[in-house]
């Protein structure tokens, strides 16, 4: 079939297989790379994307149920070349970790934020269970969403 999104609010479309995941489809035909593949089975969130607002384990949604929905990625939260409030954030407190989790942790925020204007950080630690790091920690994740929060800067993203 040919799948029609709207990603990172650009129409695109692609061919797609009745079973492919929605991240194989945004690897391989789209070329978004920011979500990545870690467990592949929806246990590590690294390939976390919001579909249509939801926040999700892309490796684990089939993208054809999906057709004409609303994708964001990491790549989609710059806006008029500003970074988004929790990247900047992530900056401040230190909170970018590695190259394979830090785009998943980012939607993760950015999914809370968009949940409650005024998270508080055990909310936040309890919406960042589904993005495993066993090499860091999680403390300077949750300041810096907390202080996007704190700085009233939180919901309506993405
Ligand atoms: S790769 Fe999707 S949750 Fe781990
Ligand atoms: S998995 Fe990225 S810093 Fe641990």
């Amino acid at each position: 079939m040919t799948l029609h999104l709207i990603l990172n609010g650009m129409p695109v479309s692609c061919e797609c297989g009745p079973s492919e995941p929605l991240l194989e489809v945004l690897h391989e035909r789209l070329n978004v790379r920011s979500p990545r593949r870690g467990c592949d089975d929806s246990y590590c969130g690294a390939c976390s994307v919001l579909l249509d607002g939801q926040l999700v384990h892309s490796c684990t949604v089939l993208a054809a149920a999906f057709d004409g929905s609303d994708v964001v990625t990491a790549e989609g939260l710059m806006k008029d070349g500003r970074l988004h409030p929790v990247q900047e954030a992530f900056l401040r407190h230190g909170a970018t970790q590695c190259g394979y989790c830090t785009a998943g942790f980012l939607m993760a925020a950015v999914a809370v934020l968009n949940e409650s204007r005024t998270p508080s950080p055990n909310e936040i630690a309890n919406a960042m269970r589904g993005n495993i790091c066993r090499c860091t920690g999680y403390q300077k994740i949750v300041h810096a969403i907390h202080d996007v929060a704190r700085q009233g800067e939180g919901g309506d993203f993405a």
